[in-house]
């Protein structure tokens, strides 16, 4: 960050010092709510949350060497008192950010891949100066004011994902780090519940566009139509990327090699290049196009993105994270989160790479998802159950909707199937002791003769003890469930265990 006196950061918070500050003691950063990362010359944001109180921390962070600690209640450490830290840490942030007149900030927000698009574009603009990226998912209204903080006097670029978990949050966010360029990937299905509608959530993301200034760049992807019509919700030029011809930075020729990695020539109005991804799922493609539209927005030479594109690997990690097992089992850990759309993404990319193999998918009802909720997850469970699977599992709680489309998908695709569709048969599970929960395992013979089991589990670790009694040499998993199933855990597990 730009050093400031604590005088001043009281001044921006409209905060009182207390607990002896010297308020001409200076703050050079980082700063952190994690007392375990605090470094001379940090800030100490105390937060209370609803397990631990970052209060309680205020004298080690002290020791650790933090200027001050920024708290809503005097702790005995010197401190900026503020009614609220969340809110002072974005007034700090927007300080910070109008003081940094080089620095060009972009925007990415969407449904599902905005993560993994600002990896992305965080390598193509580190090719023209220095850049400022949150680590991992860091886009709420904590971890975007602590990453914009990270930027200093060399920052050229920031590039930030921007969530949207209701309508006007987004607004605020861009309130904080006005962007140059805004670039929307897509609008989805994730968190429906809070939004209750597509439309609404359409909304929320738009106000990225809205905030553009006349002098910038609204990014849109032209394949998703929600996102084509916010165009006239900027002021801004705007630019689309996509497959079709409308779109002016396009993918043309896309393959997808055996491992599920696509590769296409990219095309732009000045001239195109091929890239071959080494990301996972033909999604990824969708996301190099934005990042590719941003990068050319920025001047940068196509032949130089579509190096870029071609050498990134995963930064954030469980996002379609594939790895072959000794033994040649092929583990895909998609287990960082999951709504309906990135499920269908993922299902497809293993189909492609599983082509021919025994497959088994973990996946654990989806949440978030309002009145939605169960039939979206009878929906998923039918994707599922549909998918040529030779084992499933379906961890944790709120699976009956899963389960229920589970069976029902298997059965249809199963027209000999020995015993009528109103009851699986309690056949023997096949399941370690210990494993399932008691839900019965239904063995159809959908396509290639071999019997779909599906098994519900109680969590990851038991999901790893259910493929650890399936799994073969050569066989293929997928592992996806949303971010509070942990079912990294299970391919932890998976891949950890003694091959056979
Ligand atoms: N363009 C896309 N379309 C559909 N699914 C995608 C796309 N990009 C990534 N995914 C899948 O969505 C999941 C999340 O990806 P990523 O972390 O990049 O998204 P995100 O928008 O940052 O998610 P979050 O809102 O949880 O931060 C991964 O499982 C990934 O495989
Ligand atoms: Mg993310």
């Amino acid at each position: 960050m730009i050093p400031l006196p604590l005088a001043r950061i009281a001044e921006i918070t409209s905060g009182a010092l207390s607990g002896m500050a010297d308020p001409r003691a200076v703050v050079r950063g980082p700063v952190v709510i994690d007392s375990r990362a605090v470094e001379p010359g940090s800030l100490f944001v105390a937060i209370k949350g609803a397990r631990v109180d970052g209060h309680d921390y205020a004298a080690h962070a002290i020791r650790a060497g933090a200027v001050a600690v920024l708290a809503t209640r005097p702790v005995e450490a010197p401190a900026v008192i503020v009614p609220d830290a969340a809110a002072a840490l974005a007034e700090l942030a927007a300080a910070q950010v109008r003081t940094l007149s080089n620095v060009t900030v972009i925007g990415v927000t969407g449904s599902a891949g905005k993560t993994s698009t600002k990896d992305l574009l965080a390598r193509l603009t580190a090719r023209v100066g220095a850049t400022i990226a949150p680590q991992g998912s860091f886009n709420n209204e904590l971890g975007h004011p602590l990453t914009v903080l990270r930027a200093d006097l060399d920052t050229r670029f920031m590039v930030l994902e921007l969530a949207a978990r209701n309508i006007g949050h987004i607004k605020e966010l861009t309130r904080i780090a006005p962007p140059q360029i805004g670039v929307v990937l897509n609008v989805g299905t994730a968190h429906l519940g809070v939004f209750g509608g597509k439309e609404a959530i359409a909304k929320a993301k738009g106000e990225l566009v809205e905030s553009l200034p006349r002098s910038g760049v609204a990014v849109l992807n032209a394949d998703d139509p929600l996102v084509r019509g916010m165009a006239t919700r900027t002021e801004a030029r705007v630019t689309y990327f996509g497959r079709g011809e409308s779109a002016s930075i396009r993918a043309e020729g896309v393959v997808v090699d055996a491992r599920g990695r696509a590769s296409f020539t990219l095309r732009t109005p000045s001239g195109a290049a091929r890239v071959s991804l080494q990301l996972y799922g033909e999604h990824a493609v969708e996301n190099a196009l934005a990042a590719a539209a941003a990068g050319y927005e920025l001047g940068l030479p196509v032949a130089t993105i579509a190096e870029e594109l071609s050498e990134a690997t995963a930064r954030s990690r469980w996002r379609m994270e594939v790895t072959d097992r000794g033994d040649g089992v092929t583990v895909v850990n998609d287990a960082y989160n999951a709504n309906p759309d990135s499920m269908k993404a993922a299902f497809s990319a293993f189909e492609v790479l599983g082509k021919g193999r025994r497959r088994f998918a973990v996946i654990a009802a989806l949440r978030e998802l309002g009145e939605d909720g169960p039939a979206l997850n009878a929906e998923l469970g039918r994707l599922a159950g549909g998918a040529g699977l030779a084992g499933l599992i379906v961890a944790g709680p709120d699976a009956e909707p899963v389960l229920a489309g589970a069976h029902a998908a298997a059965q249809a695709s199963a027209p000999q199937a020995p015993t009528g569709p109103a009851q699986p048969p309690a056949g023997p599970a096949q399941v370690p002791p210990g494993a399932a929960s008691g839900a019965p395992a239904y063995q159809g013979q959908p396509g290639h003769g071999q019997p779909v089991r599906i098994v519900h589990v109680p969590d990851a670790e038991a999901a790893a003890a259910q493929l650890a009694a399936w799994l073969r040499p050569g066989d293929a998993v997928l592992i996806k469930g949303p971010r509070a199933m942990g079912l990294e855990r299970t391919a932890e597990l998976v891949l950890g265990g003694a091959t056979q």
